[in-house]
């Protein structure tokens, strides 16, 4: 495989509703992130994932887009996002922007011409679909938030598609000039020094809607091997694809260089297992660890020479990590330290999200009232109505709901932990005053310091990156392997719980080169693992 630079940084997600406030009026914004380049400078990152800051009236945080070349004006203005870039790039900071072109908003130009009628030239730009003989919706197609996915348009008599909310109607990527027109946008980001692209639900665009076929559509790749001709396939980019349902043989498709697609996907598998089989997310069961060890194990070797992994453990959908399957009470910092360096060990491209760096935790509600999230907020009706109880809905949002990573960044003690000087648009956590970047900065003990390392040694360290990666039969909340580069060999051990772990290996230490403890590993035979400790070290 060519070596691409995307395989040896460490990206950082950026949520810019939620980062940084420059203008007091409670949301995050685009200047707010300039300021806070130094930070991530600091951090060591290459690249920045940027969740959507394009024009919106924002029923989906961003992710219903109104006008894909205009910013949205909580954001900034584009002169702002100029700037952003070219301050990010003078940093060597890559920005890889968020491509939602699975569904624009309805207040989109083509959306609104759409709905003009049958003969309007944008009309086909969506998916139609006549009533069914019974006269109502298509089919049983199902919105990711709750209720049919069909919505029905009095104007000229038939449904409109949105696999999302009822504001976000669905493309039909079967229409070669709506694909023409995605290209166009896309090269007008690509002209402006962008890093990449982190495409939203890309697995869905091959849809063929009255089949009942969503995600991995036959024309998927076809349409994937287009875009990458007609765009940044003439560019050295990060491109990474979300795909919910992809195994390791379809990541192979995806990503495997000859093809001409992505540089890597997100896959998923990892995180569903907290959910009960062929039910919802919402639909809880603690993890099992040999069965998470199982499956990142298996994308660790499956995919060879033939596709690209990314890493991660958070993003703005998913609850925080270190309050889902890590302990955020007693043993936060630990479980913090250990999460990451049991990732970032991996082979893949690492993603953090704002604030696993500082080890923020989820923030559960009481009450419906508090949330702010559209899937959290039907679902929570749509459950009422099936007869769930309030506690058990609240329940599953304060374990699963998205709200809990959109909490806004805390950078200092002060009021709003610094975040901003007006109110906030969704309240912090109240631990803000203690879990706040200048906390982290100060302690040379700190979750920061830990990631900051991680982040350092990929870059030194060609193992971390091209490593091979084998898995040591061990007790099933131990978590350990090898990689081995060029004669190397590391060996990574942690505990995945709360009590002590056995752990033994005949490998003689060479060096240490990170733990999250202060003592220092002497030998590794017949060990007794302290709750969440994490350790790697260079073995003959
Ligand atoms: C995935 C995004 O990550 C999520 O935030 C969004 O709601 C859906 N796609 C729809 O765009």
């Amino acid at each position: 495989m060519e070596k691409k630079w995307w395989q040896e940084v460490v990206v950082y997600q950026i949520y810019p509703r939620s980062f940084k406030d420059s203008n007091g009026d409670g949301i995050g914004d685009i200047q707010g992130m300039t300021e806070k380049l130094d930070y991530l400078e600091k951090l060591g990152i290459g690249a920045i994932w940027l969740s959507p800051v394009y024009k919106s009236p924002n029923d989906d945080n961003g992710y219903d887009i109104s006008d894909y070349e205009a910013i949205m004006t909580e954001f900034g203005t584009m002169e702002d996002m100029e700037a952003f870039l070219s301050e990010a790039n003078k940093q060597n900071i890559k920005v890889v922007m968020d491509l939602v072109v699975n569904h624009t908003s309805d207040e989109h130009r083509w959306f609104i011409e759409a709905k003009k009628g049958k003969n309007n030239p944008y009309r086909d730009y969506y998916v139609w679909a006549d009533p069914s003989d019974d006269g109502g919706v298509p089919n049983d197609l199902r919105s990711a938030f709750s209720g049919t996915a069909w919505e029905f348009d009095e104007a000229s008599g038939q449904y409109y598609l949105h696999l999302f909310s009822k504001k976000q109607p669905d493309l039909n990527w079967q229409n070669k000039e709506m694909r023409q027109s995605v290209y166009d946008m896309m090269n007008f980001w690509i002209d402006k020094g962008i890093g990449g692209f982190r495409m939203d639900v890309i697995d869905l665009v091959g849809k063929v809607p009255l089949e009942g076929i969503t995600n991995n559509g036959p024309q998927l790749h076809e349409f994937l091997q287009e875009m990458n001709q007609e765009t940044f396939g003439k560019h050295d980019l990060l491109t990474v694809g979300e795909t919910w349902g992809a195994t390791p043989e379809i990541a192979k498709l995806y990503s495997n260089p000859t093809r001409n697609e992505l540089s890597m996907v997100f896959q998923f598998e990892h995180i569903g297992l907290d959910q009960q089989p062929g039910k919802e997310k919402w639909d809880l069961r603690p993890v099992n660890l040999a069965e998470l060890k199982r499956v990142l194990a298996k994308w660790q070797t499956e995919l060879g020479n033939e596709g690209w992994n990314s890493l991660f453990w958070n993003n703005h959908d998913l609850p925080r990590m270190i309050s889902r399957w890590g302990n955020d009470r007693e043993y936060r910092v630990e479980s913090a330290k250990m999460l990451a360096i049991l990732l970032h060990m991996m082979k893949g491209t690492p993603y953090i999200y704002q604030g696993e760096e500082i080890g923020m935790t989820n923030t559960p509600i009481s009450d419906i009232s508090e949330a702010k999230d559209i899937e959290t907020i039907n679902m929570y009706t749509d459950r009422l109505e099936q007869g769930y109880t309030k506690e058990e809905i609240i329940t599953s949002i304060n374990v699963k709901g998205r709200d809990n990573a959109r909490r806004p960044l805390a950078w200092n003690a002060s009021g709003n932990g610094g975040f901003t000087t007006g109110s906030p648009w969704i309240a912090l956590n109240e631990n803000y005053k203690e879990i706040n970047v200048e906390a982290a900065l100060n302690d040379p003990d700190s979750i920061f310091y830990t990631y900051q390392k991680l982040v350092q040694l990929r870059k030194e360290k060609p193992i971390m990156v091209w490593g091979d990666f084998e898995l040591i039969d061990t007790v099933d909340n131990v978590f350990s392997y090898y990689r081995e580069y060029k004669g190397e060999r590391w060996l990574v051990v942690t505990n995945f719980s709360n009590e002590e772990q056995p752990f033994s290996s005949e490998d003689e230490i060479q060096t240490v080169i990170i733990q999250n403890d202060k003592e220092n590993i002497t030998g590794l035979k017949e060990m007794s693992l302290r709750p969440w400790q994490a350790f790697v070290v260079k073995v003959k």
